[in-house]
């Protein structure tokens, strides 16, 4: 056989196996072609392999050569043709169902919880007002959860039953541990550790062994406010609360302080908001009693201070209508959808 006899019948081959398999516009017909150009039994390349003892002696050499050639291009053109329809778009290509035109399908995309939304929002909102954020730790002592907040050992609030004390704090040298029951823990953390001027917030979770219902939960979130420096009034705690509310909720919000009682404000008021004309009862708040002032090497004749403690639940609730606060932890996402 002449040489190029050979080489035109390997390059016939060539150009009709690279219709099929560039055409090949799904896997079934793909493997037809395989089978038909590289099958290891009948396959046309070990046909067109045959050729090859019958190419004359000194010719042989520039025969395989091309042989190699052309096997090598084929596993190539094998291989991209593969490549090509393991791509998903490529796979649609080839589905006669698939209209190019339509609109593609949106695929879900998960958001931030509604609760870490708010507590983000109220970060940016007292960040502007000057605030800085600090973060304190769930599980505390009881010199932080109450002694050094004035409540004294004898207090109701440090009742078993209103708190969930951990089992095996007993065994601690530090004393008895429990789940913080109010983020004014966080207060005494940061005046332990820093001179006045003071003027963070905290953020965070609070535990109370309540029953759940449609305005409690065991755990829930509170926003917690200090600012202590030289001349602080009554007058500033209302002011920036004001401006709290008007950037949260937008638009006009009235305050109103009702009296109250916490050990660690003197005095103390409950904080109530006017907004679309409801009253929301927002927390408590108060001038930073001096006896925590001292207790954490403050001088009380020297700085006074504000304090403020409100729940994110219900802020939150508020502003987009929530009726129930259980429907912030189910994680139904029917609910969480629309934030
Ligand atoms: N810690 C109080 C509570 O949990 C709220 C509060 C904070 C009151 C700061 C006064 C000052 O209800």
């Amino acid at each position: 056989m002449a040489l190029a006899d050979f080489v035109a019948d390997l390059d016939a081959l060539l150009t009709a196996a690279q219709q099929s398999f560039g055409g090949a516009a799904d896997k079934a017909t793909l493997e037809a072609a395989r089978i038909e150009y590289l099958g290891a039994k009948n396959g046309r390349l070990k046909e067109a392999q045959k050729g090859l003892g019958k190419v004359d002696g000194p010719d042989k050499p520039a025969a395989g050569k091309r042989f190699n050639e052309v096997k090598q291009a084929l596993d190539a053109l094998f291989a991209d043709a593969e490549a090509r329809l393991a791509a998903p778009d490529a796979a649609a290509a080839g589905d006669p169902t698939f209209d190019p035109t339509e609109p593609g399908r949106r695929v879900p995309l998960g958001h931030l919880h509604p609760l870490t939304q708010t507590i983000e929002e109220l970060k940016e909102i007292m960040g502007r007002l000057g605030f800085s954020v600090v973060q304190g730790p769930e599980v505390e002592d009881e010199w932080h959860n109450f002694e050094a907040l004035n409540i004294p050992l004898s207090h109701p609030a440090r009742d078993p039953l209103e708190n969930f004390y951990l089992a095996t704090a007993e065994k601690l040298a530090s004393g008895p541990m429990l789940l913080r029951s109010q983020t004014s823990t966080v207060q005494i953390r940061v005046m332990e550790k820093t001179k006045p001027p003071v003027r963070i917030i905290s953020l965070g979770r609070v535990y109370r062994p309540d029953d759940a219902d449609a305005t409690h939960y065991p755990m829930f979130h509170q926003i917690e406010g200090l600012l202590v420096d030289r001349g602080v009034t009554m007058a500033d705690l209302k002011s920036v609360l004001r401006l709290f509310a008007i950037s949260y909720f937008g638009g006009d919000v009235h305050i109103r302080f009702r009296p109250s009682f916490f050990p660690f404000t003197e005095p103390s008021v409950e904080v109530d908001m006017l907004w679309n004309d409801r009253w929301i009862e927002m927390g408590g708040a108060g001038m930073v009693d001096p006896n925590v002032l001292r207790a954490v090497g403050y001088d009380p004749e020297e700085v006074t201070g504000f304090a403020f403690g409100l729940g994110v639940e219900r802020v939150c609730a508020r502003k987009y209508q929530v009726t129930d606060i259980r429907e912030f932890y189910h994680n139904d996402v029917r609910f969480l959808a629309q934030f």
